[in-house]
């Protein structure tokens, strides 16, 4: 049978501009100022994370790529021909290519992303090198239930999470999310996951502060964004890129911090900053392999198989549901 690739659902914006509006006013008037750290990604956001992941620093991308190119051929050995791959918050999906190579005969690849951009370009180069994969994407938010074509509807499902975006939540809202993706998969469903571990501070921090700085650029992209999408005004170059090791929660988190005092315009209402006052912009939980069973059996998984790399940096976990055979 030949399978074709298939157009990004066009009609669901995740961040229409309402919400988005509501959500930067919202969090910019907490006496904490945060900004949703799912906004980081338009589409010079997601390029931008793109080039973190080639950086020297940032080891979480090549190390998941190489655990899963060593686990590929035993996770096809548990996948039934026919079978769905349903990744969440799929990005450029470059990694996705290390499973699709090893599941020749899946029913179709279902990539999620809030980032029309990373859906789009992610397709065009997956149709090229996988022709006979059927894709769907999704533009959506992955916290919401899955809704799929009622052909596809009695499938086998393997969620696919990777790159630790688990950690860019709190582990409240992280179980949560568990609990919701465990809804979306299906009794019969399993999950991988990829999860960034503790470890040394030095490499955490330089993982999140670059030389290069381009991680700066991606954080402060958050401004650029607010600015063109809602006539704000900010001076992003009176902003300066922080990254810090919260051990208390266990987390790296980056903020914003004003270099002056100053006084910023954003839909109809003015926000004042001191100087050295911080937007929280990302959390990223680092988590041990313990603390992750204990989260993902609370959100009603059972850890089935554990990967991790010579060093210990980053852990992929496969689940299924409690009450389902292994
Ligand atoms: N999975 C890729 C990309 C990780 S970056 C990798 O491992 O490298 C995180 C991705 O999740 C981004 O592409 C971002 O656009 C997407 N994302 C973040 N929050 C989201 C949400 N709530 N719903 C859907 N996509 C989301
Ligand atoms: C997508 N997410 C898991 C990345 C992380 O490591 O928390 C986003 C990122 N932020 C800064 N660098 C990368």
């Amino acid at each position: 049978m030949t399978k074709s690739a298939e157009q990004p659902t066009p009609s669901v914006d995740a961040t229409p501009d309402v919400e988005l509006a509501r959500a930067v006013v919202a969090g910019l008037s907490q006496p904490q100022k945060t900004l949703p750290c799912a906004l980081l990604y338009d589409a010079r956001g997601s390029a931008l994370f793109e080039q973190i992941t080639a950086l020297p620093e940032y080891y979480p991308t090549r190390t998941e790529a190489a655990i899963l190119a060593g686990a590929a051929s035993d996770i096809a050995a548990h996948t039934p021909p026919g079978s769905l791959l349903v990744e969440f918050g799929s990005g450029s999906s470059r990694k996705t290519e290390i499973l699709l190579e090893a599941l020749p005969s899946l029913a179709a690849y279902v990539p999620i992303d809030v980032s029309q951009t990373a859906l789009e370009d992610a397709r065009a180069r997956l149709a090229g090198r996988f022709p006979a994969l059927r894709i769907i994407p999704i533009r959506g938010d992955f916290t919401q239930q899955l809704v799929l074509p009622q052909t596809l509807a009695k499938r086998p499902r393997l969620g696919f999470f990777p790159g630790s975006t688990i950690g860019n939540f709190a582990p409240l809202e992280a179980c949560a999310l568990l609990r919701q993706m465990g809804q979306s998969l299906g009794p019969c469903g399993r999950l991988l996951i990829g999860v960034d571990l503790q470890k040394d501070l030095a490499r955490l921090i330089s993982a999140y502060d670059d030389a290069a700085g381009v991680t700066a650029l991606f954080n402060l992209n958050l401004l650029h964004r607010i600015n063109r999408e809602m006539g704000a005004d900010f001076a992003v170059d009176r902003f300066a890129h922080v990254a810090l090791y919260n051990g208390a929660e266990g987390r790296i988190e980056m903020h914003l911090e004003s270099l002056t005092a100053q006084t910023v315009a954003l839909g109809g209402r003015r926000f004042d900053f001191a100087e050295g006052e911080r937007i929280h912009t990302e959390n990223s939980y680092k988590y041990t392999v313990a603390q992750f069973h204990e989260l993902a059996a609370g959100a009603g998984w059972t850890p089935r198989r554990l990967w991790t790399d010579a060093e210990d940096l980053f852990s992929l976990h496969e689940l299924t549901p409690h009450d389902a055979h292994p």
